[in-house]
C-alpha cells in the first residue's frame, strides 16, 4: 500500500494509471467495519482501490464536534493495509485548503430535511470536500454506507448535477450484535447511553414492520418510532422522519421506496440510523 500526503502526487497518480478501473472510499478515518467492508466491496469490484481520509472542517457547524471527531491515523493505516487498500490518500488542511474558498459550492434539495435541516452547512461542505476528491482522484465508482442515507441522497444529486464520470455504489449499514449502527461516533457514548442506543434500530424495524402489516400513514409511524425512543433511551430526539428516497419528500401515504430514518442527540454523541424499504416493507439493501 502507498501512502500519498499531496494533491500533486495524487493526480501524478492518478494520470498514470487511466487505463485502470478505480475504486474509492471516502473516509474520515477513524475505521469500523462499515468502513472495511466498503474497502472490501471496492476492492473486489475494481483493479485499484483508493481510500483517502480527511476530517473535513467545511462540513462541522461551530458547535459541532470537529475537535472531538476520533481520530487514530496509525490504527487506520494498518486496518487500510489489511484490507487491501492500494493508495491511501491523507492530505492535509493547507493541502486540501490552500487558500480561503472563492468559490462556494450550495445544494438546494434534498437537505432541508434530516440532518441537513438540523445541521445548516453540513451537506455543502460534503459536497465541497467531495468535488475536490473526485477532481483529485478521478475514480470510475465511489463507495457510500447507507448509514447516511441523507449523504447518499446528496452524493447522487452530485454526481447526476454536477456530470460526474462516476457511479455511486450505497452499500447496507453495518450493525453490532445488538442492532447499533457501527460508527465513529459511538466511542463517544457512556456505558449506559451505549446500552440504551440499541433502541433506536429497534424503534426502526418496528416502524418498518407496521408498513410490512399495512400501515400507510407515515404520522403514525413516526409517533410509534418516536415512543419507542423515548420510552427507551436518555437522548433527546433530534428527528424521526419518513420521506420519499432518493428524493427525500414529505409523503401523504407510504406509497413508494422511502427512508425511515432518525437522529438521537447523547451527552457527546449525536447517533443516526435509519432503514430504507418499499411500500410493502421490503428492505433495499444496495444502491
Ligand atoms: O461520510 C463521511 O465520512 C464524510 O462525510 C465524507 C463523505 C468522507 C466527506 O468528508
Amino acid at each position: 500500500m502507498k501512502i500519498i500526503n499531496k494533491v500533486e502526487e495524487m493526480y501524478k497518480y492518478t494520470r498514470s494509471c487511466k487505463s485502470e478501473i478505480t475504486g474509492f472510499v471516502p473516509t474520515m478515518g477513524y475505521f469500523h467495519e462499515g468502513h472495511l467492508e466498503l474497502m472490501q466491496r471496492a476492492k473486489e469490484e475494481n483493479d485499484l482501490l483508493i481510500t483517502s481520509i480527511f476530517v473535513n472542517p467545511l462540513q462541522f457547524g461551530p458547535n459541532e464536534d470537529f475537535d472531538r471527531y476520533p481520530r487514530n491515523e496509525e490504527r487506520d493505516i494498518q486496518l487500510a493495509q489489511e484490507n487491501g487498500v492500494d493508495i491511501l490518500f491523507i492530505p492535509s488542511m493547507e493541502e486540501m485548503y490552500p487558500n480561503k474558498m472563492t468559490i462556494s459550492l450550495s445544494i438546494n434539495d434534498r437537505t432541508n430535511v434530516l440532518c441537513g435541516r438540523s445541521r445548516p452547512g453540513h451537506f455543502n461542505g460534503v459536497i465541497t470536500v467531495l468535488t475536490k476528491l473526485f477532481h483529485i482522484i478521478q475514480p470510475d465508482k465511489t463507495y457510500f454506507g447507507l448509514k447516511d442515507a441523507q449523504q447518499v441522497a446528496v452524493v447522487d444529486a452530485l454526481i447526476e448535477d454536477l456530470n460526474f464520470p462516476l457511479q455511486l455504489v450505497g452499500l447496507p449499514t453495518v450493525r453490532e450484535a445488538d442492532g447499533l449502527a457501527k460508527s465513529s461516533r459511538n466511542v463517544n457514548l457512556t456505558p449506559k447511553e451505549r446500552e440504551e442506543a440499541s433502541s433506536i434500530y429497534k424503534a426502526l424495524k418496528y416502524g418498518r414492520k407496521l408498513v410490512v402489516d399495512g400501515e400507510k400513514n407515515p404520522a403514525t409511524i413516526i409517533k410509534e418510532v418516536k415512543a419507542i425512543i423515548l420510552k427507551e433511551t436518555s437522548g433527546a430526539i433530534d428527528y424521526v422522519e419518513l420521506l420519499s428516497y432518493p428524493s427525500l419528500n414529505s409523503l401523504k401515504a407510504v406509497d413508494e421506496q422511502v427512508v425511515l430514518a432518525a437522529a438521537v442527540q447523547f451527552k457527546e454523541a449525536r447517533l443516526i440510523d435509519n432503514l430504507l424499504f418499499d411500500q410493502s416493507g421490503n428492505l433495499v439493501n444496495r444502491l
